[in-house]
């Protein structure tokens, strides 16, 4: 095979069924250890992705400790009275929220938090000049090598965001200048839901790929210029 071939047949199959059948999981993990093999062979694809300047400004804490995962887990409850106390005027809507299932810090095999390094090989890294957000993008690359790779071995991973940044700076001994970015609970499950659960519990639909896609120009979802193209995205849905 030249470098340049597009894959098998069954190199994409797997690589889109890796990507359409990930999903972010809470609950359903089981009891079961992550080998060290497969954890560092996924933890390499993350770091394997994209990087603005080639920077590689992610770093990985990987939690097992439970006095840990309580602490955090404490910041968890926390911040989701706070964004509870959002929906004060919208009574159901609160009523669905609590009933959503959203982390999965003590029930998981591992935890790991993502981090950003803007120091790294800096002060100057190429790309970032004009866009300092691209460091951040560039470990959300990390992130979604790490989701993908992990799907294709049978492990879920969660990202929980309700969470204060600062406590896991303390929790975690993570220096000011570094910043969270990221709290994956990761662990084997009994399944993976084929829809994901905000989905299924009505909390949002999934939406039509042609409504996100515009031709030229912001906002403009139809021309004549493009109009074969939009007949076949209407087809996939
Ligand atoms: C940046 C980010 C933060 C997220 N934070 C949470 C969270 O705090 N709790 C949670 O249950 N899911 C969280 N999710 C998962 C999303 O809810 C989930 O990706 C989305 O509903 C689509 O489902 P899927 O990942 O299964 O396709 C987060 C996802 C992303 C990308």
């Amino acid at each position: 095979m030249r470098a340049n071939d597009p894959f098998s047949a069954c190199e994409k199959n797997g690589l889109y069924k890796a990507i359409f059948s990930r999903r972010d999981v809470r609950s359903h993990f089981i009891n079961k250890e992550i080998p060290n093999d497969i954890l560092v062979k996924i933890l390499n694809a993350a770091h394997h992705a994209p990087s603005v300047g080639f920077s590689q400004p992610w770093n990985f804490i990987l939690i097992k400790a439970n006095e840990i995962r309580q602490q955090v887990k404490d910041s968890f409850v926390r911040e989701r009275e706070k964004s509870v106390s959002m929906l004060d005027s919208d009574k159901a809507k609160q009523k669905r929220y609590l009933s959503l299932k959203l982390e999965g810090i003590l029930d998981s095999a591992i935890n790991i938090c993502v981090t950003y390094d803007p120091t790294r090989f800096g002060p100057f890294v190429l790309g970032r000049t004009s866009i300092a957000e691209t460091g951040v993008y560039s470990v959300c690359c990390a992130i979604q090598n790490l989701w993908l790779a992990a799907r294709s071995e049978g492990i879920g991973i969660g990202w929980v965001s309700i969470l204060a940044n600062e406590d896991l700076q303390r929790i975690l001994s993570i220096p000011d200048f570094v910043r969270p970015v990221a709290y994956l609970c990761l662990g084997y499950v009994s399944e993976f839901s084929d829809k994901p659960d905000l989905e299924k519990t009505g909390w949002l639909p999934r939406m039509g790929l042609e409504e996100v896609i515009c031709f030229e120009r912001w906002g403009r979802h139809k021309t004549d210029s493009w109009e074969q193209f939009y007949e076949t995205i209407s087809k996939i849905n």
